[in-house]
């Protein structure tokens, strides 16, 4: 089998194993923050189980980009960068900024976590570096990559913007959870998980390459279900929670 019918069939396995995981994410929350429950393997510190997790996106994408020597091509240097604007900020700054005292994440979370992000840095960096035919700057100027650079880059905002309300909720070493306010939280109760879709349409769409698709797709299939829990979660913990916020799309869902 070549390493390209290898990517195709791949692409097609993991887009069935992302509707799996989306259909057993409806009835079953990962436990990790709100969700963390015992029965899950050891529990590892949250810090060090985020850097594992998502360190396999950052570093197989300059792998990828390493290896197949892009590194002459404008295109290929700005996908790597807003890749990296992404990943290498949730690998290894994100983590460090987050507050609760003896936060913890279930050993399994931090597995699935691992698979999910090599399956989605190969998705991505083989294609975009090694498999496409090589982009020429031309693209700079096509619609697809200004627009879906556009919605990247709003996405990003809204995804960090979101991020740094949940850190202001609490002071360094305080515990417990309130209503978060402000930005898209005044919308939906998973602000953070609207952006984080919307970041990857965009870049979906200024790649227009296969792998981000499909990395869109998993990155719904499993957020959509834990804003879907997180919502549920608000509305029976405060009574006074919200009416019209809706979980993830704002006056949608
Ligand atoms: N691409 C993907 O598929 C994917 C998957 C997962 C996450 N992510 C991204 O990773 C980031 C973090 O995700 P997450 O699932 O950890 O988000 P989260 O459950 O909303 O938690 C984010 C942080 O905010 C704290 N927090 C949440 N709600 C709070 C509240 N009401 N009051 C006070 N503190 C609160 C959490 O503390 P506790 O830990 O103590 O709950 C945690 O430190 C997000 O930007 C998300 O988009 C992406």
């Amino acid at each position: 089998m070549t390493s390209t019918v290898f990517y195709y069939w791949f692409s097609l396995g993991w887009l069935i194993i992302a509707a799996c995981i989306f259909m057993v994410l409806m009835f079953v929350t990962a436990p990790y923050g709100k969700f963390t429950r015992t029965g899950w393997g050891p529990l590892v510190n949250g810090t060090l189980g985020w850097v594992i997790m998502e360190a396999p996106a950052a570093l197989l994408m300059v792998f990828f980009f390493v290896l197949s020597g892009s590194y002459s091509n404008p295109v290929a240097i700005v996908f790597l960068i807003l890749w990296e604007l992404h990943y290498a900020y949730r690998a290894f700054i994100y983590p460090f900024r987050l507050r609760g005292e003896k936060r913890h994440m279930t050993s399994l979370t931090v597995v699935f976590g691992v698979i999910f992000n090599c399956g989605n840095g190969y998705l991505n960096g083989f294609y975009l570096f090694s498999l496409a035919t090589p982009y020429v700057t031309d693209w700079f100027h096509d619609p697809r990559f200004i627009i879906g650079l556009s919605v990247f880059l709003v996405g990003m905002v809204i995804n960090h913007q979101s991020d740094s309300i949940l850190r202001s909720l609490r002071k360094p070493g305080e515990t417990g959870y309130k209503i978060p306010k402000g930005g898209m939280f005044n919308h939906v109760s998973s602000a953070n998980y609207f952006g984080e879709p919307l970041e990857w349409t965009g870049f979906a769409v200024l790649t227009w390459s296969p792998g981000a698709l499909v990395f869109l797709i998993w990155t719904a299939a499993n957020l959509i279900p834990r804003a879907r829990s997180q919502h549920a979660w608000y509305q029976k913990t405060f009574p006074n929670y919200p009416k019209n916020r809706k979980a993830i799309f704002p006056y949608i869902f």
